[in-house]
């Protein structure tokens, strides 16, 4: 308790568990332990060289005063001719607004269709502050399931089946934080067609791994479907695709009457975001691409690594991942549950990985690995985790019996 009267909706706040973690793993790492740390979700790559030149000269040359609260023209124009070649749907600059982090769209979306009496739908797991954003807003956050039999898409029914006049906004993330799970293209549609007869809900579509793709996962963005394009609110950013975690710079393209009312709340909290980060951003999307593609296929490479070494595991199943850099491995037949594995693996085994249920009541049992980090690292975290279930968790027979 602080003795002062404060506001109950921000004490309310439950912290993002994978800041916790990490706070933790690099106290531990700074006490001298060997920790491998596959609890946080930021890439393990520096910015392509251009990108960071671009950033060093504005530095030296400027500009280095405000922009304008909704970024800089070069950049949403570069934003938007981007989008447009992307996913062949006319995006305008002035539906694009640039913020300090990807995250930030969530919290503005949260303010401006939330408070009392709104309700808004939110996937379950899921990225933690989406329900706290909604929470603090005033909103009813309204969980959806996120389904392992699904390859952890959603039923398009069952989230119908929960708006109501209340509804105001449904939260989509595909590829997913903390699953992987890409939403197939057909399950999308059904979500689409069923919308239309819900024309007061707008959808925000957070699309912030979508340069994350694997194999034939059938990645399709919201912002493409013609019946929503005047009710979707499109997040992505630089943080994931580009490896710019802390230049804080992301982008929402909202429909064109929603941006005036953006713009106000920008300009009583960040004003706008970091001329650096903004050039740094543009030099980003007009330059080549080739650095994405490769992390891609870095990722890509992990991810093989990690699902056969996770399945390898006694009482561990993990279905591969359409997207993003995490595995979902289901950990309920080790005998312990994920929130004890996730803490003795850090104390024990000096491996930082989050438990499921951080992400809310449907991940528990499961445990979010984050593949950012290098094979060495990957194979060791696997073989530690292999010595500790071997001593700690049901033997392969056990777990399954029968399978042998
Ligand atoms: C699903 C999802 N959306 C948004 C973000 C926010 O990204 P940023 O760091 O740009 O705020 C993250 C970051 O982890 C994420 O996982």
């Amino acid at each position: 308790m602080t003795g002062f009267a404060l506001n109950p909706r921000a004490v309310g706040i439950e912290e993002e568990g994978a800041f916790a973690v990490l706070d933790r793993a690099l106290a531990l790492k700074a006490a001298g332990r060997p920790i491998i740390n596959l609890g946080i979700g930021q890439p393990d790559f520096d910015p392509p060289g251009h990108v960071l030149e671009a950033a060093a000269k504005a530095a030296r040359e400027g500009p280095h005063g405000y922009t304008s609260p909704v970024g800089m023209p070069a950049l949403r124009e570069a934003v938007a001719a981007d989008l447009t070649g992307r996913f062949g749907v006319g995006v305008h600059a002035d539906e694009v607004v640039i913020v300090p982090g990807g995250k930030v769209t969530i919290f503005l979306a949260a303010m401006l269709f939330g408070g009392e009496g709104a309700e808004i739908l939110y996937p379950d797991p899921g990225f933690p502050p989406y329900r706290e954003a909604i929470a603090f807003s005033g909103a009813k956050a309204v969980p959806y399931p996120i389904r392992e039999d699904r390859d952890f898409g959603f039923d398009a029914e069952e989230v119908l089946s929960l708006v109501t006049p209340a509804t105001r906004l449904v939260i989509i993330n595909s590829p997913a934080n903390p699953t992987g799970g890409v939403v197939p293209r057909a399950e999308l549609d059904a979500l689409a067609a069923g919308l239309e007869a819900h024309p007061h809900v707008a959808v925000l579509s957070d699309e912030i791994y979508s340069h994350l793709v694997y194999d034939d996962a059938d990645f399709a963005s919201l912002l493409a479907y013609p019946s929503l394009r005047d009710r979707v609110i499109l997040l992505d950013g630089w943080s994931k695709t580009f490896a710019m975690t802390g230049w804080r710079l992301g982008y929402g393209v909202w429909p064109k009457a929603l941006v005036p009312q953006i713009r106000k709340i920008i300009t009583i909290t960040h004003s706008c975001v970091a001329n650096v980060a903004q050039i740094a951003g543009l030099a980003a999307v007009t330059g080549p691409r080739e650095p994405v593609e490769r992390f891609r296929r870095t990722f890509a490479e992990r991810r093989e690594a990690v699902v056969a070494g996770l399945n390898a595991l006694p009482g561990v199943t993990c279905r591969a991942p359409g997207g993003a850099f995490y595995a979902f491995p289901n950990v309920t037949g080790t005998g312990l549950s994920s929130a004890e594995l996730a803490e003795r693996l850090l104390e024990e085994a000096d491996i930082a990985l989050i438990p499921g249920e951080s992400f809310g009541a449907n991940g528990r049992g499961y445990l979010r690995l984050s593949y950012a980090a290098d094979m060495a690292q990957i194979e060791e975290a696997l073989a530690r985790m292999g010595e500790f279930l071997a001593v700690n968790g049901r033997s392969k027979e056990e777990a399954m019996p029968g399978t042998r």
